[in-house]
């Protein structure tokens, strides 16, 4: 007899995915998680093992190969969908839009396609705070419109949200987490982040530059209008990302509607500069750390920050880590592969 539900996790071994994948066997859940590795590696898959002391089924499957994903889905039965998988960044989507439509719309299409046929209707989508572009209120709630979005990157999580709101007339329920800055990296220090190349994002370049793999940092624009002249954003540890992404299975575990389209803000409420990150980042690892300010970054939002009240309320979740935690972990995280004591 079947008793533990099974869950597929596209992506698993991205960033986001992982730290979800140790949350779901904690829950109790059966994980198969599949990733084309493209961008990331085996031993984040590892790494989840090790810490979880549990085993689950982890595939090399694109999301794109349509065969594989019937064959996936015709040797297991899945009770729901967790979908990471997608690129996510900003600066490549605007230089290759069309990897970015191809990859994030196209795995989804086929996701939705398989799902239907072998009639799996539950599914949690990975979105993002930048469908918002920047609101007119601050914190943000759902209920703000979508301003044209600033990227590919942006335009592909419209899509995705307008894409599984009309599928809701198919059979799909689903509930779409829009994150806000995920960062950290699990408290263990074993699994974290692994950016390509030179890093986009702030926590990923703060550590590197600690660590002296980047020779100084620059705080894109002291000139906003802000407290401290840089931006305002909702960091938020990747291990409380996850565990939301359990909580909403069991929000539609609990649901008896054939139709369910919910967004969910997924951030802490707390607006944190940019500064004051660096700042924090210094204060908690006790190390220094170069840094300049440069000129504004084009396309970045001034400030945005979440309104959580409607996950709090509807999932009793709340983030139980704060920045200076989630900059220790991060800092772990980055001495571990760099072989740092
Ligand atoms: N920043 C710097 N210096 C850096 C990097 C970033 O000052 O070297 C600043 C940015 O200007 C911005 C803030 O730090 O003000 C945060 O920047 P990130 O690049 O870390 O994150 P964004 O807020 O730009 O968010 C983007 C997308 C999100 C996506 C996220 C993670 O908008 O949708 O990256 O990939 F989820």
């Amino acid at each position: 007899m079947k008793n533990k539900k099974r869950v597929l996790v596209t992506g698993g071994a991205g960033y986001i995915g992982s730290h979800t994948v140790i949350e779901l066997l904690n829950a109790g859940y059966e994980v198969t998680a599949i990733d084309t590795l493209e961008r990331s590696e085996i031993r984040i898959v590892e790494g989840v093992k090790s810490i979880t002391g549990m085993d689950f089924d982890f595939q090399k499957i694109d999301c794109l190969d349509e065969a594989a994903m019937e064959q996936l889905f015709s040797s297991n039965q899945f009770d729901s969908v967790i979908h990471f998988a997608a690129y996510k960044s900003v600066n490549e989507s605007v230089e290759k839009p069309l990897l970015y439509y191809k990859n994030n719309i196209g795995s989804l299409m086929v996701l939705l396609e398989v799902m239907k046929r072998y009639q799996v209707h539950d599914l949690i989508f990975s979105s993002s705070c930048t469908v918002y572009g920047q609101p007119d209120q601050i914190p943000v709630d759902e209920s703000a419109p979508f301003k044209r979005a600033e990227s590919p990157y942006g335009a592909t999580k419209q899509l995705c949200e307008r894409i599984l709101e009309d599928m809701a007339t198919e059979g799909i329920r689903v509930v779409s987490l829009r994150y806000f800055n995920p960062i950290g990296a699990h408290p263990s220090g074993i699994i974290g982040e692994l950016p390509i190349g030179v890093p986009n994002n702030l926590v990923p370049y703060v550590t590197q530059t600690a660590a002296g793999v980047r020779a100084q940092l620059t705080v894109f624009g002291n000139d906003y209008n802000t407290p401290d002249g840089s931006c305002l954003r909702d960091f938020i540890h990747v291990c409380d990302v996850a565990s939301a992404h359990v909580k909403a299975i069991q929000f539609l575990e609990a649901k008896s509607s054939d139709k369910i389209f919910e967004t969910f803000n997924l951030g802490t409420g707390v607006g944190v500069s940019v500064l004051e990150l660096v700042k924090k980042f210094i204060e908690v690892t006790g190390v220094t750390l170069q840094y300049k300010i440069g000129p504004r970054r084009p396309g970045d939002v001034e400030k945005v920050y979440a309104n959580p009240q409607k996950i709090s309320t509807a999932f009793g979740w709340n983030a139980r880590y704060d920045l200076g935690q989630s900059l220790a972990h991060a800092w772990q995280w980055e001495k571990r592969i760099r072989g740092i004591q």
